[in-house]
């Protein structure tokens, strides 16, 4: 399992009761000393993940695969600016731009990274099972990885 912005809040407290759990937790952080500070307290494994960046979604994705094989669950917790103080009218686009950088894109970049994984696993449990009507699933797979926006985050 994977938490962006694991270090505090209620990503830090998603990691502890996971790890609680008995799960494997991946605790992402932008810095990559918080994120070792976090996930020692948690007993979680730190990864570094600043989630605007796609080289850091790429990487993140590529540990995942060659340690683990692929990712059973992510959370897409990281977000900044609760802006409820904007109006449409006089927002500043700026403060807009960065808080869609993050709270919009850096989720999607982190399905987009990850979901190849999960649909390539899904298609060989698909193909090892070998029945007819287990079909009908991967073609439901391969249209999620092709249609991010459905529940392909869950
Ligand atoms: N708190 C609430 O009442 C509430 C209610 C509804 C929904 N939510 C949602 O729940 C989630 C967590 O909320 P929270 O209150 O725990 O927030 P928070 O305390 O502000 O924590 C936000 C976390 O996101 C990280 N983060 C920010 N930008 C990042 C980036 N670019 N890359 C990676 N990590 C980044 C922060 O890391 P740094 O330490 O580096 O800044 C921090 O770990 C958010 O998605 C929020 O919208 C919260």
């Amino acid at each position: 399992m994977l938490v962006s912005g694991g270090n505090r809040g209620i990503g830090r407290e998603v990691c502890r009761q996971l790890v609680a759990r008995g799960d494997e937790v991946l605790l992402g952080a932008r810095a990559p000393e918080k994120a070792a500070e976090a996930a020692r307290e948690v007993g979680a494994v730190p990864v570094v993940l600043d989630v605007t960046s796609d080289a850091d979604a790429r990487r993140v994705a590529d540990e995942v695969e060659s340690r683990y094989g692929r990712l059973d669950v992510l959370v897409n917790n990281a977000a900044i600016t609760y802006d409820t103080w904007q109006r449409t009218a006089t927002a500043d686009l700026d403060v807009v731009r960065g808080a869609a950088e993050t709270n919009l894109y850096g989720p999607w970049r982190l399905v987009q990274a990850v979901l190849p994984q999960r649909a390539s696993a899904d298609r060989e449990r698909v193909e090892r099972g070998g029945a007819v009507g287990e079909h009908a699933r991967l073609h439901a797979v391969e249209d999620r990885a092709e249609r991010p926006d459905t529940d392909a985050g869950r």
